[in-house]
């Protein structure tokens, strides 16, 4: 990977895409600002190499047009209490009215809106890139988050401005190659949340290399269903059944949750436990049951390498965590090599006070995997 450095810096308007893809609670609070400071060593570098200005660059959430809601407004202020430095932030993220703004203001670091304001973004929209292009004569990606999503702001925007990686990019890329050559067995993965059409072709990758898959969330409801279990109301993703209907043990050993929380609605303050057996067309699955918990925990004990992603229920809620921390104590305590990440994940270990207690965090939760399982993302092709 071409790698940022001082020389291409000095003087130079940089833009930066960084992945500040973040939840917000109801009343538009960041709920964990891990992602936000991971992307610090980046812009203090480009502030300690006298960048001339740094015009920050991400997405948040999957809004369909303009949003309020997922404006990048209150993280533009967040990161100016986190630097403790002057931010403009400007309320579109390409054309002449954002160019202009940015000539001229005095200050030197800028956020942009929500580049998935812009369907053109998710579509590697060549014309799109080209925009963001005209604001800066360097593009550094730091947004190692977003790595595995072929868009314009990390894909097509390498054509039209001399690319290189940032320095949070290259630590995680580091990292996880380093994971990748030293898998000790047992290898166990642990994969939960909400992002099924994500993570089953992971799956898929992973019954190859590790040794235990161990499935919650939408995942195991939707792999549950394809093998012809009612699963009622619960989160998953039916076009993916095909697909999930092809996922059985091969190398790795695939395991289901066989007991689960369930309710009426996801904001129910108290659960019942069933079994799959048992589940009908109006309950919805909001965690996995205590059984499967202790087998999960079991495993995990064994384990000489874990990864973990995604939450094992409906974490927002809190009444239906408990499977979830049980499973972040359990691989806290693991003092082998321990990797989790990603959004909700990040939420999870943070709120837990976990997060100094794994080998390594990383930023990513679909980039991470999709890294580990492939080796390689689409969008660090273009750093190359
Ligand atoms: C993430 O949180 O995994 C990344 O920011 C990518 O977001 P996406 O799944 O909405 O593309």
């Amino acid at each position: 990977m071409k790698k940022i450095n001082s020389q291409i810096v000095k003087n130079k308007q940089v833009l930066l895409r960084v992945d500040y893809n973040v939840d917000l609670d109801k009343k538009g609070k960041i709920i964990s600002d891990f992602r936000l400071r991971a992307s610090l060593p980046t812009i203090n570098f480009l502030l300690k190499n006298k960048a001339k200005k740094i015009i920050i660059i991400s997405h948040l959430g999957r809004p369909e047009g303009k949003d309020k809601k997922l404006s990048l407004l209150p993280i533009a202020k967040h990161l100016e209490k986190l630097l403790n430095q002057k931010i403009i932030f400007i309320d579109d993220c390409v054309g002449k009215k954002v160019k202009e703004a940015i000539e001229s203001s005095e200050e030197k670091i800028f956020v942009l809106e929500n580049l998935r304001f812009y369907k053109e973004e998710e579509k590697n929209d060549k014309s799109f890139a080209q925009e963001l292009a005209k604001l800066a004569d360097v593009y550094v990606n730091d947004a190692f988050g977003v790595c595995h999503r072929l868009n314009a702001s990390v894909g097509a925007i390498t054509n039209f401005l001399p690319s290189y990686s940032g320095l949070l990019l290259e630590k995680e890329v580091k990292n996880l190659q380093k994971l990748k050559k030293n898998i000790k067995h047992p290898f166990v993965v642990i994969l939960g949340g909400a992002q099924i059409s994500t993570k089953l072709p992971i799956i898929n990758e992973f019954l190859d290399i590790a040794d235990y898959i161990l499935l919650g969330g939408g995942l195991a409801n939707t792999i549950w269903k394809a093998r012809g279990f009612e699963v009622g109301k619960s989160l998953i993703e039916e076009e993916k059944i095909p697909e999930a209907k092809k996922l059985g043990s091969r190398k790795a050993e695939l395991i289901l949750p066989r007991d689960f929380i369930i309710t009426s609605s996801f904001e129910s303050s108290k659960g019942k436990l069933k079994e799959i057996e048992n589940i009908n067309k109006k309950d919805i699955i909001v965690d996995i049951g205590e059984t499967s918990t202790k087998v999960f925990c079991q495993l995990i004990k064994s384990a000489k390498t874990i990864l973990w992603n995604g939450p094992m229920g409906y974490w927002e809620n809190k009444n239906f965590q408990t499977a979830t921390i049980k499973i972040a104590k359990a691989i806290a305590q693991n003092k082998n090599f321990t990797v989790v990440g990603g959004g909700e994940t990040l939420i999870a270990i943070e709120q837990l006070k976990l997060i100094d207690k794994y080998s390594l965090v990383s930023t990513g939760g679909g980039a991470m995997l999709e890294f580990l399982a492939k080796d390689n993302l689409p969008a660090l092709k273009f750093l190359e």
